[in-house]
């Protein structure tokens, strides 16, 4: 990089902040030093529209090598008979699935984003699926589990063509069984969309989709470990059900969503494929579930409400309405600022707005990845229970209106709140003790 360029200064403190702090985020990891090196290599100058051996540009002959390769890796880890590595990210990619399996006005059904979905899962009327196909939306029991009483009969009345089992701030176990139970009663496609939990159903953390659904899909970026991207796999059953369904998908992307694949990428999810096969990463997956459960049970010893008590895979969300009213913002800016970032987050059944709800997610993934355990996860909970006793007298205001003035005076006040600055030398101490990749 030409070091003059303003970029790389950027660039710097961008990695001095993620050196300093302690990630929550329960969607982002830190890559390897082998996955970062493929992801700035030649790769990037090649254009390769179409898929290995059958291109619309010449000198592709290594490039196919490595999308051969990614594709392999990926059907042996998952044990899966058909994959497509090119989806630009989750989105897009959930986007060719449902552009291969429905047509404009089917109906599809998908865990409403209030309960833990994704936007991309039906989402009504802003987003590309919930515009184009008829989306009813499921939601969550009291206890914050899926409701499969109410699926079932949103199902038996809607007759989905395509029922989504996926989430995005979702605390527990998918059951993919009762997910192909009620998709067998009215004929659907099941589809499973793990990119939150892909490394842990890698490391046998998580019950794999394989064996009940007929397409799956992840993001490569998340607990995987991998570059920016996404996967499509279609299992057995999905190719017993059409055995075409592969080619259109690989139709689906280009050319109907796509233009030319991102190879880097390509090489970038080989090498974490590779990387996700070692006995280490089962060890990984271990220890982020582990992590996940300690940080959990020592957030509720220090007095904080967890959504459904607690956590059965890498995330969870703290409910702050016991501590007032809409603190969800206030909560994840003050952490910010005590040097842990994580997001704001709606809780089940939230009585703010999504926009400044009642919540924080928090996940282990990345604090596992720079070797982080147990005795860490209870010092951050204890961080965390200060930061939400400092900041709790900062309720939402009732009235809309003053709202946005009222956070941006909350922000002047708490970036120079000097508890919370102590915090932040205590937790920038323990952080810089772990590398951001430890191998
Ligand atoms: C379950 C799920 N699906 C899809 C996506 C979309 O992925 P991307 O941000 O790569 O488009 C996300 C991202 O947060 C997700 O959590």
């Amino acid at each position: 990089m030409i070091k003059k360029d303003k970029i790389y200064e950027f660039i710097q403190q961008e990695t001095q902040r993620q050196i300093e702090m302690i990630g929550l985020i329960p969607s982002e990891n830190h890559i390897s030093s082998a996955v970062s090196e493929v992801l700035s290599c030649v790769l990037n100058s090649k254009y390769s529209e179409g898929y290995p051996s059958r291109r619309y540009y010449e000198g592709n002959q290594f490039v196919d090598k490595i999308e051969n390769e990614a594709r392999d890796r990926v059907k042996k880890l998952f044990e899966v008979p058909y994959v497509n590595v090119q989806p630009y990210s989750g989105s897009p990619a959930n986007s060719a699935i449902q552009f291969t399996l429905l047509e404009p006005g089917d109906t599809l059904m998908g865990l409403a984003l209030s309960g833990g979905g994704h936007l991309t899962h039906g989402h009504p009327k802003v987003t590309f699926s919930g515009k184009y196909y008829h989306s009813v939306q499921y939601g969550l029991t009291p206890q914050a589990r899926i409701d499969f009483v109410q699926l079932r009969e949103l199902a038996k009345k809607h007759q989905p063509k395509l029922i989504i089992a996926g989430t995005t701030a979702y605390p527990f176990t998918l059951e993919f069984d009762k997910f192909r139970e009620i998709a067998d009663e009215v004929g659907a496609w099941l589809m499973a969309d793990i990119s939150h939990i892909t490394g842990l159903v890698v490391a046998g953390e998580h019950p794999s989709p394989v064996p009940h659904v007929d397409v799956i899909m992840s993001t490569t970026h998340k607990t995987f470990r991998g570059p920016r991207g996404a996967m499509i796999m279609v299992t057995k059953r999905g190719l017993e059900r059409d055995p075409r369904l592969g080619e259109k998908i690989d139709a689906a992307i280009i050319p109907g969503l796509q233009g030319g694949p991102h190879n880097a990428t390509t090489a970038g999810i080989a090498i974490a494929a590779a990387e996700a096969m070692k006995p280490e990463f089962k060890q990984y997956g271990q220890q982020v579930v582990k992590n996940a459960q300690a940080l959990a049970r020592a957030l509720q010893d220090e007095g904080l409400k967890l959504v459904g008590d607690g956590t059965d895979n890498h995330l969870m969300l703290i409910d702050l309405t016991p501590q007032g009213f809409g603190l969800g913002t206030q909560v994840a800016f003050a952490m910010d600022v005590a040097g842990m970032y994580a997001n704001r987050n709606s809780i089940p059944h939230e009585s703010c707005s999504p926009f400044y709800p009642s919540g924080v997610r928090l996940g282990t993934p990345l604090v596992t990845t720079r070797g982080m355990k147990e005795k860490e996860m209870k010092q951050i909970a204890y961080w965390i229970s200060l930061v939400v006793e400092e900041v709790k007298k900062y309720e939402l205001p009732k009235e809309r209106i003053k709202r946005s003035i009222f956070i941006k005076e909350f922000r002047n006040k708490i970036l120079v709140n000097e508890k919370l600055l102590k915090i932040r030398q205590e937790v920038t101490t323990m952080a810089k003790k772990f590398p951001l990749f430890k191998w």
